[in-house]
């Protein structure tokens, strides 16, 4: 099996490389990546020289290099991604851009690709997954708990970056459904681990801690989060591509809901701090409630369940994780990351 992988320089997609060459040993797989501020090479060092991995860089809404690219390989894993909901609010053209045109780009391509060998229509035999989000789904209220997001629910998207995930969820539904294209989609709740840029709450909590710094704790801080191990995911997305059926779509989640506050106390405690680390900072706007997945439908039809998630010991090993990288993150943190917190928070 030869699978290519969009963004796989990025948080998911390099985990996602890692796991996928220990778990599939003969597995190939070519990334695509065209290293926006979020995609790292060095998340990859080492896999240079292995024979089953081919880095390519370039974009995903450039047809012509995205082509070849499909035509020589077995399967697609599209999970390059705008990702980050408080840059969406800042500017969502590139959302647009890579999220929606960039999907359909992809698609297209799929659909009208041939197969090596000439086997025909690529798409005759070869499976696309569309990496989607839970945030498709908008915004639970904290009042019902009992309330999850089922592969049912309606797409009800809030932010720039959930809307832009959308479109390209709603699209690789449309492929399927229009041109019998093999389409499987999954949606996730929020991921932790190693390689997270540290723009997201978790890692950038853990490194301005490890710097001395506040964390900025937006609002009340009770919106609730369902937090998943990178792994989790990574091993959810495999098992959606070798086992998933063609057009359906499988929620993942890390049945491990917390709110913003919980999991700021958690991760003080586990590395030594007071509550005064704690800076209340203005909302972010249509900041989303609530989000939690029935992931019922994965477990039934995929024999998937989280076991790498559980609390506080997943936590623990991801701090850990940034205190022994500190070369890593901090060379992020120096970067394009400092022009979008000057632009944003004026430096903070
Ligand atoms: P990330 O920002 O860390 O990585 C995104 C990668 O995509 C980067 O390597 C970037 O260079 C690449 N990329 C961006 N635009 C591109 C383009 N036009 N062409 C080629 N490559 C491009 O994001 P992530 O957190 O790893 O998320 C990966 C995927 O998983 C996304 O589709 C995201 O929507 C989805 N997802 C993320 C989470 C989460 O908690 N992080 C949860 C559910 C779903
Ligand atoms: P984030 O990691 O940005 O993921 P998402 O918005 O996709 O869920 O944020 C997770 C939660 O943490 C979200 O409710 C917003 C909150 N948050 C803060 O309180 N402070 C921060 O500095 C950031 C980045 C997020």
């Amino acid at each position: 099996m030869h699978i290519l992988l969009t963004g796989g320089a990025g948080f998911i997609g390099s985990n996602f490389v890692h796991l996928l060459l220990k778990l599939r040993p003969t597995y190939r797989i070519t990334n695509l990546d065209v290293l926006t501020y979020s995609g790292n090479l060095e998340n990859l060092r080492g896999l240079e020289k292995d024979p089953r991995y081919t880095f390519v860089k370039g974009d995903i809404t450039d047809e012509k290099t995205v082509m070849p690219l499909i035509e020589s390989c077995d399967a697609i894993v599209h999970m390059a991604a705008e990702s980050h909901v408080d840059r969406s609010i800042l500017d969502s053209r590139p959302f647009v851009m890579t999220n929606v045109i960039g999907t359909q780009t992809l698609l297209d391509a799929a659909r009208r690709a041939q197969s090596k060998n000439g086997g025909g229509a690529w798409m005759k035999n070869n499976r696309f997954v569309y990496v989607s989000t839970d945030e498709v789904y908008g915004s639970l209220p904290l009042e019902n708990p009992e309330l999850k997001f089922k592969e049912t629910t309606p797409l009800e998207t809030n932010s720039p970056y959930s809307a832009s995930k959308a479109g390209g969820d709603l699209l690789a539904r449309a492929y399927h459904h229009t041109f019998h294209m093999d389409v499987v989609t999954t949606r996730c709740s929020n991921n932790f681990g190693p390689f997270q840029f540290p723009e997201k709450v978790i890692p950038l909590f853990v490194t301005n801690l490890i710097e001395g710094k506040q964390v900025p704790l937006y609002g009340d801080g009770k919106n609730v989060r369902d937090w998943i191990h990178v792994d989790d995911h990574c091993e959810g997305v495999l098992t959606a591509l070798e086992k998933g059926k063609a057009g359906e779509v499988y929620n993942f989640g890390g049945n491990n809901e917390r709110s913003n506050l919980e999991l700021t106390h958690e991760i003080l405690r586990l590395m030594g701090k007071g509550h005064d680390s704690i800076k209340p900072v203005a909302d972010r706007p249509g900041h989303d409630r609530r989000y939690a997945i029935d992931c019922t439908k994965a477990l039934r039809e995929l024999n998937w369940k989280p076991t790498r998630s559980a609390w506080p010991q997943a936590l623990a090993d991801t701090i850990n994780w940034y205190k022994n990288n500190e070369a890593w993150w901090r060379s992020v943190k120096s970067g394009a990351y400092r022009d979008y917190y000057t632009k944003q928070y004026g430096g903070r």
